[in-house]
C-alpha cells in the first residue's frame, strides 16, 4: 500500500495505477475509521480493480465552534486497517498541502447546502464540496463511495457532480450500524456510557416513523410529530432537526412517497449525532 501526502504523490501513484481497462475507486474519509468507512472500501474494491482511501480532517468543513480540534486521530492504525482492505493508495494531505496559503477559491452547491446539516452548520457543506472536488481531480477516481449515513452530503455531492460534469460515478453505501441499532461514528467516541444508551433513541424513533409508515400513515406532519415524541422521551436529548424530504432536492415533503428519507440530528450532550432512514 502506498501512503502519499503530496498531491504530487498521490496524482502520480493514482495515474499509474489507472489504465484504460482498469477503473479506479475512492473512499474519502477523515479518519478514525470504523465499519463503516470499511464498507465503503469493500464496496470500491468489488466494484473497482483498484481502490485508493483519502484520510484528511477538513478544517473547512467545521465550524468555529465544532469539534476540530478534538476530532479523532489514529492514522497508524487506520493505515493497518486499509492496508488489510486491499486499498492500494492512501492519499493523507496536510492542511497546508491542500489548502496553499491564500486559497481563496470554494465550490458550493447553492441552495441545496444550506438544507439539514447546512441550515445547522453554516458552512459545513461549501467545506465538503471543496475537498471532494479537489479530491476528485487529484485521485480522478472512476468511482467515489460515500455512505448514506451522510444523507444530505451525498445528495449535495451528488448535485456537484452533475452539475460540474465530473467524470465519477458516485455510489451510495448503506448505514453500517453497531448490533444495537447505533449507526457507526467517529464522533460515538465522544459519548460517555450513559450517553452512549441515551443515543439509542434515534434509532428508536426512526423505527417507529418506519413502522407507522408501513401501517399506512403517509401524512408527514403526522410522521414527524411521532417520531419526535419518541425522541423528547428522552429528555437529556436535545433534536436539531426532524425533517421528511426528498432524497434530492432535500426539499420537505408534505405526503411521503417512496425513497422519502426521514433525516435526524439530535445532540446527545455536546455531542451531534445524525441518522435517516429510507421510507
Ligand atoms: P467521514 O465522516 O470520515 O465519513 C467518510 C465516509 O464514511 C462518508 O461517506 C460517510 O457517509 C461514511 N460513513 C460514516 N459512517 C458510516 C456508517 N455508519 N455507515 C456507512 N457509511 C458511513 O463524511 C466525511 O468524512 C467527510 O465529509 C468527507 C466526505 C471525507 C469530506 O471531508
Amino acid at each position: 500500500m502506498k501512503i502519499c501526502s503530496t498531491i504530487a504523490e498521490a496524482r502520480a501513484a493514482c495515474r499509474a495505477a489507472r489504465t484504460p481497462s482498469t477503473h479506479l475507486g475512492l473512499g474519502p474519509t477523515m479518519g478514525a475509521l470504523h465499519e463503516g468507512h470499511l464498507s465503503l472500501v469493500r464496496a470500491a474494491r468489488a466494484q473497482c480493480d483498484g481502490v485508493g482511501a483519502s484520510i484528511f480532517v477538513n478544517p473547512t468543513q467545521f465550524g468555529p465552534a465544532e469539534d476540530l480540534s478534538k476530532y479523532p486521530r489514529q492514522f497508524e492504525r487506520d493505515c493497518e486497517l486499509l492496508g488489510k482492505e486491499g486499498v492500494g493508495i492512501v492519499f493523507a494531505p496536510s492542511v497546508e498541502e491542500m489548502y496553499p496559503k491564500g486559497a481563496v477559491s470554494w465550490v458550493v452547491v447553492d441552495g441545496l447546502s444550506e438544507k439539514l446539516d447546512g441550515r445547522s452548520r453554516p458552512g459545513h457543506f461549501r467545506g465538503v464540496t471543496t475537498v471532494v472536488a479537489k479530491l476528485f481531480h487529484i485521485i480522478e477516481p472512476d468511482a467515489a463511495f460515500f455512505g448514506q449515513k451522510d444523507a444530505a452530503q451525498l445528495a449535495v455531492i451528488r448535485r456537484m457532480v452533475r452539475d460540474l460534469d465530473f467524470p465519477v460515478e458516485i455510489v451510495a453505501c448503506p448505514i453500517i450500524r453497531e448490533s444495537d441499532g447505533l449507526a457507526k461514528s467517529s464522533r460515538n467516541a465522544y459519548l460517555n456510557t450513559e450517553e452512549r444508551e441515551r443515543a439509542l433513541v434515534l434509532q428508536r424513533s426512526l423505527r417507529h416513523v418506519r413502522q407507522l409508515f408501513l401501517d399506512g400513515e403517509r401524512c408527514s406532519a403526522a410522521l414527524i410529530e411521532a417520531g419526535k415524541q419518541i425522541l423528547e422521551s428522552e429528555p437529556t436529548v436535545r433534536l436539531d432537526y426532524f425533517e421528511m424530504v426528498h432524497p434530492e432536492t432535500l426539499d420537505p415533503v408534505q405526503i411521503v412517497a417512496a425513497k422519502t428519507l426521514v433525516a435526524i440530528a439530535a445532540y446527545v450532550g455536546s455531542t451531534r449525532l445524525i441518522d435517516n432512514a429510507v421510507l
